[in-house]
């Protein structure tokens, strides 16, 4: 090899810094969405389909106090949802299943407190674990409501 060939050390160390950072980013550039992929449904919240919510009356769409309604499909002893319609028109709706062991808890309106039979877990109005072994809120649903006035919610997961 001559002498105008050769590269000096300091160029044949950029050179190797070139080619293994064009490695490194075309590897990086096909790993990372099939990375990306594989972990996805680990990172995304887990969407339940949506079911109809049913009430006792036509009424209670538009009750200020809490309601209870049932997830379609559902037995009517699972622990369902309370609903209540707000001053701004909002819909409220809370788990009834109580945040300890699962058990359905029961709107007292005298108290305004929801109060769970199996333990004696009490919430206060908003669902807020007030006493007993509950050591969590009662679950905030979200509540859609499409133009006939039906009613859908996530359903729960077993
Ligand atoms: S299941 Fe409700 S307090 Fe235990």
């Amino acid at each position: 090899m001559s002498q105008d060939t050769e590269l000096s050390p300091h160029r044949r160390r950029f050179l190797r810094q070139v080619i293994t950072g064009s490695a490194s980013l075309i590897a990086a550039m096909t790993l990372l969405p099939a990375l990306g992929a594989l972990l996805a449904p680990v990172f995304q919240r887990r969407q339940g389909r949506r079911v109809k919510l049913l009430l006792n009356s036509p009424e209670d769409v538009n009750s200020r106090a809490f309601v209870p309604a049932r997830y379609e499909g559902q037995p009517p002893t699972a622990p369902g949802v309370f609903l209540k319609r707000e001053a701004d028109g909002q819909i409220t709706a809370l788990s009834a299943r109580c945040t300890h062991a699962g058990c359905a808890v029961e709107w007292r309106g005298s108290e305004r407190q929801f109060f769970c039979p199996c333990h004696q877990g009490r919430f206060d109005a908003d669902g807020r674990n007030i006493s007993g072994p509950p050591l969590r809120p009662l679950d905030r649903l979200s509540v859609e409501q499409d133009a006939d006035g039906v009613f859908t919610i996530e359903e729960p997961h077993a």
